[in-house]
């Protein structure tokens, strides 16, 4: 452990003197406000426990390399991989841009395959709680496009969008220009996509507050489920249940019960890091040169690329950081408030959730699945969750993301909290309508609300 933390240490220092340390770090000083509003460390850990944060915070920004390299701290990027750090993908701890001026896919957003029409076939698997196995996998491209690759293999696609406007007018005349994507892939490099491959697209979550997510026990989002609708209000959330039992609270399905799990599956199925949970490249079996690509070196871990106590580092990293702190509400975001509930958003958005620690957090989520009806559905189905469920997505931080000019929901169609609302459907659908009929003032008001979180 402690020989960890030290070669940690010098590759960062080593990296700061190459100049390789030139993605902005998290802001480790600051208490409130601030440039970077994800990257706000809590305060005082231990000094053990700053070491980690250290360490974890050297393998989340700084970029990896292909191996063999020099450093052997961060070789193993790839034979596949879309980003070359964490922090590609999650800037300042945050989310990224995803879409260019064109309306083409930056490489943040992440182009998915499942094949809905073999799901009860029996797949390939080593880690059987990931995501990217609980779904049917396309033969040559299994369940991600790499869009980068080390020089050892050639990238797997080039990943394109099609937008399609549509026009939606509120009865008071106001009108809001909503964009669909359909997602495209040029230049396959390793044949034809199966006939019945889906490709669907996925958008970085801002990484901020998840060490009170993940202590938030299990018992009190089970409070919130109410699978039949008993009381009667049209929305019916569920807990995702992973095959053991485990409920999952991270990823836009919900399809990850742990912080540790979902780092795994990143930096595996991202960064092409192999680890305790994904012992090998994710190389489909006909592509060789995947297959055949030079390995990292063995270390006192073995052969993998993240061992387990650097994955841990990134864990305590993540771990420290703060909820996102709210601006304070003017006149009009107040009434915001009060309208956000009466208009049914906190049936989903849940106000409070309680910490084992006896901390009251507000994400503004229930972390259950709801369907989302037709238009948001991107059928697929993950563990437990159906092709148009979805977590309730958190909404701290949501003026922070607005402001980095970043978009909203699962697949970045929604330029704006307006454009998300009026996405909403299935379980929504009634909040969704209560919110249109509401006069230009009054919607206003909630969504400088939603600016201020
Ligand atoms: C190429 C872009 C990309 C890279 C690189 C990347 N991520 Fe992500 N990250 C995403 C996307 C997209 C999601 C949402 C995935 C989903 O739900 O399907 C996500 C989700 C997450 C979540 C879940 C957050 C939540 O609110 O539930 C965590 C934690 C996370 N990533 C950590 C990491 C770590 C740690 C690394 C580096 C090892 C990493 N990511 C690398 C794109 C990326
Ligand atoms: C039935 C549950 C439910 C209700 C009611 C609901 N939401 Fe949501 N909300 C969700 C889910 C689930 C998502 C994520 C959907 C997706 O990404 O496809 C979401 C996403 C959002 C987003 C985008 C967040 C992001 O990270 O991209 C905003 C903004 C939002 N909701 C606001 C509202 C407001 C305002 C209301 C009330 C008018 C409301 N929601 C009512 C479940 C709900």
């Amino acid at each position: 452990m402690r020989k960890e933390i030290i070669a940690g240490t010098l590759a960062l220092t080593l990296m700061a003197a190459v100049g390789g340390a030139a993605t902005a770090l998290p802001d480790w000083t600051s208490d409130a406000g601030g440039p970077a509003p994800f990257a706000q460390a809590m305060r005082e850990p231990d000094d053990v426990t700053m070491d980690q944060r250290m360490l974890g915070r050297s393998f989340f920004s700084i970029p990896w390399i292909a191996a063999p390299a020099a450093t052997t701290a961060r070789d193993g990027l790839g034979p596949f991989f879309n980003a070359n750090t964490c922090a590609n993908c999650h800037q300042e701890n945050g989310s990224a841009p995803t879409i260019d001026t064109n309306g083409q896919p930056l490489r943040a957003l992440l182009f998915k395959l499942a094949r809905p029409s073999a799901h009860d076939a029996r797949m390939v698997t080593d880690t059987p709680e990931s995501p990217d196995h609980a779904r049917m996998l396309d033969p040559h491209y299994g369940g991600q496009i790499a869009s980068n690759a080390t020089g050892l293999a050639a990238p797997e696609a080039r990943p394109r969008l099609e937008t399609r406007q549509i026009a939606f007018r509120y009865g008071d005349g106001a009108e809001v220009m909503l964009e669909r994507f359909t997602p495209k892939l040029g230049d396959l490099a390793y044949g034809p996509l199966a006939e019945d491959t889906m490709i669907f697209t996925r958008q970085p979550p801002a990484l901020a507050g998840l060490g009170l997510i993940a202590v938030v026990p299990d018992a009190e989002i089970l409070a919130w489920e109410d699978p039949e609708d008993r009381d009667g209000n049209g929305i019916s959330g569920r807990a995702n249940r992973m095959t053991d039992g485990a409920i999952g609270r991270f990823g836009w399905k919900a399809a990850e019960p742990t912080l540790s799990s979902q780092i795994a599956n990143a930096a595996a199925v991202d960064m092409g890091l192999t680890n305790s949970r994904y012992p090998v490249e994710l190389c489909q079996p006909d592509q060789t040169a995947c297959i055949e690509a030079t390995r990292g070196r063995p270390s006192p871990q073995g052969l993998l690329d993240l061992p387990d106590t650097r994955l841990a580092a990134i864990e305590t990293y993540l771990e420290g950081f703060k909820a996102p702190q709210p601006k304070k509400l003017s006149a009009s975001a107040a009434r915001g408030a009060n309208l956000f509930a009466t208009t049914g958003c906190t049936a989903c958005h849940r106000p409070v959730l309680n910490t084992a620690d006896g901390r009251e957090i507000r994400p503004l989520s229930d972390y259950l699945l709801h369907d989302m009806g037709a238009d948001l559905a991107d059928g697929v189905r993950e563990h437990m969750a159906g092709p148009s469920e979805f977590r309730t997505a958190p909404l701290w931080g949501l003026g922070a993301r607005l402001r980095a000019g970043h978009r909203f929901l699962h697949d970045a169609r929604a330029r704006t909290p307006e454009a998300a609302i009026l996405w909403h459907g299935g379980e929504a659908a009634k909040a969704r309508e209560t919110f249109i009929s509401l006069d230009p003032a009054t919607r206003a008001a909630i969504l400088s609300y939603l600016e201020s979180l």
